[in-house]
């Protein structure tokens, strides 16, 4: 028998299907900016919200808007943010999700959910150099590293963040932030690194920023220098971030080169490769990566390059006890101790109720294989290139560095000031054929374009060069 509730998911699943074959046919527009109040408007939401009654008979009275109004990932177009155009089995996980729910901190609440994090984290830390063995073995071995998942990779930036204050300073998580540490990191770095000093109680002067060239790539010769400076100011710097890659420019800093700096010097090493860590599964591309055995710390975000809906963020460590030191809470309700089956995350991550995360990524790899995965990094990587050398070659277009990742910038040499590159922007958007974003290098603003989706080819961007040249003739 068919419940009303079968037929409404059907048909929200009937929808979502169409959605995305339209949108990967570039059918719609990418993405048409409305005010706030007329979307509020046209998905009728107080009304819904006061009244409810949403059924199978009227749900497109909401839902069609809803859709209509979305960002179309899944358009060739959406060149935009670096954010996952999802895979299929992303998408499936998260319904998995949505109905059976297992929040997973504690393992009692989602032993599967919990089992699956555990072996994509082993798998993860693999890449790194950070795991020898069985990802599936469940043996204690103290010489591998440790990781966890968390929502996002601006969480993940803070763990890290906590992690090195509780290696260099044990006793901060009960008497406070010692106020002369300090940390070294490129400007370049995202903001919620930044965010996460302040958050542990640095404040922002406990960043020291490392000089870096005129693309924004860090120079790991001039971070001597950098470090005796701060000595000098009264400040003992404790722990180096790197951007791997820098999200403006997709560029990498040299991970190697300042793993070497941080041996001489004692100090942490977190890289942030929410972004770019994806390179790891590449031949091709893990060059990149050189060095990342020898941090104590990385960043990586598969909701960016390895294809899952947001949100799913890795927190890895090198040394499993850095984990373990991070947080030092007692919940008597939820965490158990050592006589329990099976272990609990919770007490390694910021979150209490924490998502199935690993299951969206397991999925992905499931059904693609690693290797399958890597194939994608790769496809991505290498059409950036190409995607450079087309408009690199026009007399009108000028790019200010070749790509390492899937990050591209440039300049429409048509219109004169960073203002007018913003304009050009704003004007793209208002047409729906393509979504593109823009970032300032060296005072200078370009034109942005992040390589997310596996349909975006040469021809996409042809369209969106000669879309710049009617709009600005
Ligand atoms: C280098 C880098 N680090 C951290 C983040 C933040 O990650 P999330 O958006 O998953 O919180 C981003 C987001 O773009 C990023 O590019």
């Amino acid at each position: 028998m068919t419940r009303p509730t079968d037929k409404l998911s059907e048909k929200v699943l009937g929808a979502l299907q169409t959605y995305r074959e339209e949108s990967r046919a570039a059918k719609t527009h990418v993405v048409r900016q409305q005010p706030p109040q007329e979307l509020a408007r046209v998905m009728q939401l107080s009304n819904w919200i006061r009244g409810g009654g949403l059924d199978v008979d009227n749900y497109d009275d909401f839902f069609a808007p809803y859709l209509e109004h979305s960002q179309h990932m899944h358009h060739p177009g959406f060149i935009g943010h670096q954010v996952a155009v999802p895979h299929e089995g992303a998408a499936i996980a998260d319904m998995i999700h949505g109905v059976i729910n297992n929040p997973m901190a504690v393992y009692e609440m989602g032993p599967t959910a919990s089992v699956v994090e555990r072996v994509v984290v082993n798998w993860m830390l693999e890449k790194c150099g950070w795991f020898t063995g069985d990802i599936d073995s469940f043996e204690p071995s103290p010489s591998n590293g440790a990781g966890v998942l968390t929502h996002g990779g601006s969480l993940a930036n803070l763990t890290a963040v906590l992690a090195a204050r509780a290696h260099v300073a044990p006793d901060a998580w009960t008497s406070g932030t010692p106020q002369d540490l300090a940390i070294i990191a490129p400007a370049a770095t995202h903001y919620s690194l930044a965010r996460a000093v302040s958050i542990a109680g640095f404040g922002q002067d406990a960043i020291r920023y490392a000089p870096v060239n005129d693309l924004d790539v860090l120079r790991p010769e001039m971070l001597e220098q950098t470090y005796k400076q701060a000595n000098d100011d009264g400040q003992k710097v404790f722990m180096v971030s790197a951007n791997a890659c820098t999200t403006a420019t997709g560029l990498y800093d040299p991970i190697d080169e300042v793993a070497e700096f941080c041996e001489s010097r004692n100090l942490w090493l977190h890289v942030d490769g929410a972004h770019g860590a994806s390179a790891l599964l590449s031949d091709k591309e893990r060059h990149l990566m050189k060095g990342i055995a020898r941090a104590d710390s990385l960043t990586w975000d598969a909701h960016k390059m390895l294809r899952t809906s947001a949100l799913c963020a890795a927190i890895l460590f090198k040394d499993q006890k850095s984990m373990a030191g991070t947080f030092h809470q007692d919940a008597s309700y939820i965490f158990y101790g050592e006589d329990q089956i099976g272990f609990d995350v919770g007490p390694y991550a910021v979150e209490c109720t924490k998502s199935a995360l690993g299951a969206k990524l397991f999925w992905v790899l499931a059904m693609e294989g690693e290797q399958g995965l890597a194939k994608f990094v790769e496809k991505q990587y290498a059409d950036t290139r190409k995607f450079h050398d087309l408009i690199n070659a026009q007399p009108d277009f000028t790019c200010p560095y070749k790509p390492e990742a899937n990050i591209l910038c440039f300049k429409y040499d048509g219109v004169n000031g960073n203002k007018t590159q913003l304009a050009l922007r704003e004007k793209i958007l208002a047409r729906g054929n393509f979504y593109i974003t823009t970032a300032e290098i060296a005072g200078v603003r370009y034109l942005r374009l992040s390589v997310m989706n596996p349909l975006t080819t040469v021809k996409t961007i042809e369209g969106l060069l000669e879309e710049i040249r009617l709009l600005f003739p």
